[in-house]
């Protein structure tokens, strides 16, 4: 008998399942979510794919059985709702946590679907979201939760530059679940909903006897802000959702494919004359960064990584001849640009995440060097400046260099220099590029000098003119070699655009071993 010829009750049966595994933890728990300003596991999966593009996985999956849950209580799909989609037309993989169902907990059954959809993500090279709605390690089914996390823990690691790894957090984040948010390559926090902590209010006035509220202690804005635990900030889950698809269409799926090419009307061989005039002549005025990277990119479109922490250095997503790169530059406006140790670790995990994932970078220096100080010493700028040191250096991507103003000390060789394998190296003549500032390099060399000289401002004046004349400019580098050219602002984006046609096909490796070691 065929399908079709089998008695109705039997097909009644599969829509029945069907409807009550799409309710969840029911209609009054989804009215309760509703009313927290939250969306439902499969409302938020409908807005982070393409539409109709849902394909679920496991929905019938149930909770193991355990004495403190009545078998009439075991939800199917056990508090996740997992499968796989498309996002701009490329398949994606995800998952997203029920909170109707015992809080999003994680146990035995969901954490399995979870690892399920992982698995079938790396076998597909396709980025895997995760969508994080959850009140952690599910209290009845105790330590199999706990294997659980491992399990999920295990693969975000194994996982790590195979396939893009991206977790949204729009609900509670506690305890030990914060790790694997934590292992993706990007977090993006809805403010107002979401939270991440380590130990909860409760637990933090008991040891430390502060009082503090969810917000305060890890909403979006302190992750955003201040720990740089998260990436990115949305004001709703609605915009949520967009930026996750837009932060999608600039990454590969996996690490063996290039990123899609996006057609663009903004011509390759586009000059900027406003970019001629854009550094101030006198070198400590500020300017922002962020005007020069929309003018050279295509369409001025641009997606900033982190744009809320360690503002003096700037990552960011962009195109160049509809190709993506990553972009990282200093900002001028922001601590004169300086490199922080905050700073040093942002910029490091970005250049490891592009050069992971087959993603050129786009370096623009302007940098008066490492932040000095016994709070910066203190707190390891040895150990974190040299972070992304290491991460420049060991990059094998096509890596595009444009020194706009300043490349002092060893900021200048951090700066994905020639000397760290840099492919096309540039300064406008703007550029300063020496050992130290003008001040600080007459002061030490001409010391004596300067206390013996009659009036010694004026002779201190005379000095650093001097100075910036003989080494404050880009000619001794260039005369070098260590710049390929200098160029005039203008051109800025024309030349970006055929050093990257020519290091299309870019061949270079790293020694063989089994992995480097990153001074962590
Ligand atoms: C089982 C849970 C649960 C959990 C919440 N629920 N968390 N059930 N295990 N961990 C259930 C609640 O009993 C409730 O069920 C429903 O989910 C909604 O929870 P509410 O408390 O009503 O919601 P809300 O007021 O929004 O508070 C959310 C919350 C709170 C802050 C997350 O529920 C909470 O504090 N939960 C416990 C968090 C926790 O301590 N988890 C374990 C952390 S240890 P009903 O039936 O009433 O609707 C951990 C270790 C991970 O996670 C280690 C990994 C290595």
């Amino acid at each position: 008998m065929s399908y079709s010829q089998r008695p109705v009750k039997i097909k009644d049966r599969l829509a029945e399942m069907r409807a009550k595994a799409a309710l969840g933890g029911g209609q009054q728990r989804i009215a309760q979510q509703h009313a927290k300003g939250k969306l439902t596991a499969r409302e938020r999966i409908d807005l982070v794919l393409d539409e109709g593009s849902f394909t679920e996985l496991d929905a019938f999956v149930l909770a193991r059985p355990t004495e403190l849950i009545p078998d009439d209580e075991r939800v199917m799909g056990d508090g996740v709702v997992t499968g796989f989609g498309r996002i701009g037309g490329r398949v994606a993989y995800i998952f997203s946590q029920d909170f109707t169902v015992f809080g999003g907990s994680l146990a035995e059954a969901h954490a399995q679907k979870i690892c399920k959809v992982m698995d079938l993500a790396v076998k597909t090279g396709a980025p895997i979201i995760g969508l994080n709605d959850s009140g952690g390690a599910r209290i009845q089914e105790g330590v199999v939760s706990l294997g659980g996390y491992a399990d999920i823990f295990l693969r975000n690691v194994l996982s790590s530059g195979v396939v893009p790894q991206i977790s949204a957090i729009m609900g509670p984040c506690a305890g030990g679940a914060v790790y694997s948010p934590a292992i993706t390559d990007f977090v993006v926090m809805v403010r107002d909903t979401s939270y991440m902590f380590v130990t909860g209010p409760n637990v933090v006035k008991t040891v430390t006897h502060e009082d503090v509220t969810l917000d305060e202690l890890g909403g979006a804005d302190v992750h955003a802000h201040r720990s740089g635990v998260a990436h990115f900030e949305a004001d709703d889950e609605v915009s949520c959702a967009a930026l996750l698809r837009r932060l999608v269409g600039f990454l590969p799926s996996n690490n063996l494919d290039p990123a899609p090419i996006v057609a663009t009307e903004d011509a390759p061989d586009r000059e900027d004359a406003a970019l001629d005039g854009i550094v101030p002549t006198a070198s400590n005025k500020p300017y922002d960064m962020k005007e020069v990277i929309r003018r050279v990119v295509d369409d001025e479109d641009v997606l900033e990584v982190h744009e809320g922490w360690a503002q003096n250095i700037i990552c960011a997503f962009a195109r160049l001849d509809g190709r993506s790169v990553g972009v990282v530059a200093q900002q001028p406006m922001i601590l004169a640009g300086v490199l922080d140790i905050d700073a040093s670790v942002k910029a490091a995990r970005f250049v490891r995440f592009c050069d992971a994932f087959n993603i050129p970078l786009v370096t623009f220096v302007d940098v008066p060097g490492f932040l000095p100080g016994t709070a910066q010493e203190h707190a390891g700028i040895i150990r974190n400046g040299a972070k992304l040191l290491y991460a420049y250096a060991e990059a094998t991507v096509p890596k595009l260099t444009v020194i706009t103003r300043k490349a002092y000390g060893g900021a200048y060789d951090v700066m994905s220099s020639k000397h760290l394998r840099g492919d096309y190296n540039v300064a406008w003549p703007s550029a300063e590029i020496a050992v130290m500032g003008p001040e600080g390099a007459v002061n030490v060399i001409y010391r004596d000098e300067i206390a013996k000289a009659k009036d010694p401002d004026q002779r201190r004046t005379q000095l650093v003119g001097e100075y910036v004349e003989r080494f404050a400019n880009p000619y001794v580098a260039a005369a070098h070699g260590y710049l390929d050219d200098v160029i005039e602002p203008r051109e800025t984006r024309p030349r970006l655009v055929a050093a990257l046609r020519s290091l299309a096909s870019k061949r270079d490796a790293n020694p063989r071993r089994k992995h480097g070691n990153i001074p962590l």
